[in-house]
């Protein structure tokens, strides 16, 4: 990657990964046809669609519709091999809450990254509802096989705020005798919250948490998916740290359990604004038009971190083109993503020269006037990768990115649309 000039023009993101995944799920235990318009046509979110296709359900792709037969609450049907979720996350803890709920037997796994990550924390309160779940290392990784049905409904306590966790036991409670309740520390994304509702289950929020009651029959749903504020981010930040750069970005989700990054960015000095505020399907949604700013460096900690989840590798990047110190604490889930996000992003801006101490859950960054160029590497995640193409930008030399087809699991465009703003 090269250092570029000014960014410029505008830009339309793909759809948002959450809402996606989501909305093939729900739409698969719905009554009648969901279609679904700016679906993400991520690797994540295509093994979603193959693991719903594998238990019976019909879903067409006319190339903008996506058409999802629903089979009804009870219709989806034992699938005939073990359901590979890929890189997914989501798909794989989602899915496992929906499995706990049906009344036959499954296998789900994934690619070498997803079968290191932490399966417990689904695991655990699925278990307590009745599923009979196992996995390697005491069922705390995958692959993962599941016998359900039989659910009784829980009052859960979750120790950390994650809508991967949420989500899994509501879409449990769907299937549960009575009333299910997931509480946590501080509100995750509520995209599942927002979901139900369209599809009309019956659930009760309160502060941190939600009541879902079980046996509620869904109905299909028109939906239209939102640019996705994750894919955004990366423009937002190469615009901001990019002399001269004025970017529009159009019709981006601004659900504020998503908008951490743009309050941190805002707190760092940057001029962002947000323009023709609307709503679709229940999600709000808003133009952002971003301008090139001097930052200067923040404290982030406590009910932001869940807000911003999964921008912290594009904020290090806002942070280390920065005046002075950002420090980064209550962010130790960045440990359990798709690689260790607090040591790539440690290892990889020491390699552009700046100075990055690591704590136990975050790390301290002092603002550099310069990236230099070097070989940095994504570990195979999406938003390393992408993160570091941002830097590339405003590095003095050029920089390779080692591993960079990893981009496809959330923006398979993302290079083609950095070209077209950066002019190239
Ligand atoms: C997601 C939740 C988050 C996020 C992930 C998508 C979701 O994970 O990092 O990319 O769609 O529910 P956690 O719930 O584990 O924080």
């Amino acid at each position: 990657m090269q250092p570029a000039d000014a960014l410029g023009g505008e830009l339309t993101v793909p759809g948002d990964k959450s809402i996606s995944h989501r909305s093939i799920m729900l739409g698969a235990i719905a009554n009648g046809v969901t279609t679904v318009r700016g679906f993400l046509r991520g690797e994540d979110n295509m093994s979603t669609m193959h693991a719903f296709r594998a238990m019976g359900v019909k879903i067409d792709d006319d190339g903008e519709t996506i058409a999802i037969h629903g089979r009804g609450l009870h219709g989806l049907q034992e699938p005939g091999d073990v359901l590979d979720c890929g890189n997914s996350g989501t798909t794989i803890r989602l899915i496992t809450g929906l499995l706990s709920g049906q009344s036959f037997f499954s296998v789900v796994t994934g690619d070498q990254y997803l079968r290191k990550r932490p399966m417990k924390r689904v695991v655990e309160p699925l278990t307590r509802m009745g599923a009979r779940i196992q996995g390697r290392h005491q069922g705390s990784l995958a692959p993962l096989a599941i016998s359900g049905g039989g659910l009784s409904a829980i009052d859960y306590h979750s120790p950390v705020s994650s809508a991967q966790i949420k989500s899994s036991i509501m879409l449990a409670g769907l299937y549960a005798d009575g009333e299910t309740t997931v509480r946590e520390p501080s509100l995750s994304r509520d995209h599942s919250e927002r979901m139900f509702r369209l599809f009309g289950a019956s659930l009760v929020r309160f502060e941190n948490g939600v009541t879902v009651h079980g046996g509620a029959e869904l109905n299909a749903q028109e939906v239209t998916v939102p640019g996705d504020i994750s894919s955004a981010a990366f423009f937002i930040v190469a615009a901001l740290i990019t002399p001269g750069s004025e970017l529009l970005i159009r019709n981006v989700g601004i659900n504020p359990t998503r908008t951490g990054v743009i309050d941190i960015l805002k707190e760092m000095g940057g001029d962002i604004e947000l323009l023709d505020e609307r709503e679709l399907s229940g999600e709000p949604v808003a133009d952002i038009l971003v301008r090139s700013s001097r930052l200067k460096g923040t404290a982030i900690s406590g009910s932001v971190v869940p807000r911003a989840i999964d921008e912290f590798p594009v904020v290090c990047v806002a942070a280390a083109c920065a005046e002075g110190l950002t420090s980064i604490r209550d962010a130790k889930e960045l440990r359990v993503k798709e690689t260790d996000r607090i040591t790539a992003m440690a290892n990889n801006l020491r390699t552009l020269g700046v100075v990055v101490t690591e704590t136990d859950d975050g790390m301290d960054i002092t603002g550099s006037e310069r990236l230099s160029g070097g070989e940095v590497e994504s570990f195979g995640d999406h938003r390393i990768a992408m993160s570091l193409a941002v830097a590339a930008l405003v590095a003095t030399d050029e920089i390779t990115i080692l591993d960079i087809d990893c981009v496809a699991t959330s923006f398979p465009s993302f290079f083609q649309l950095l070209e077209k703003v950066a002019g190239k």
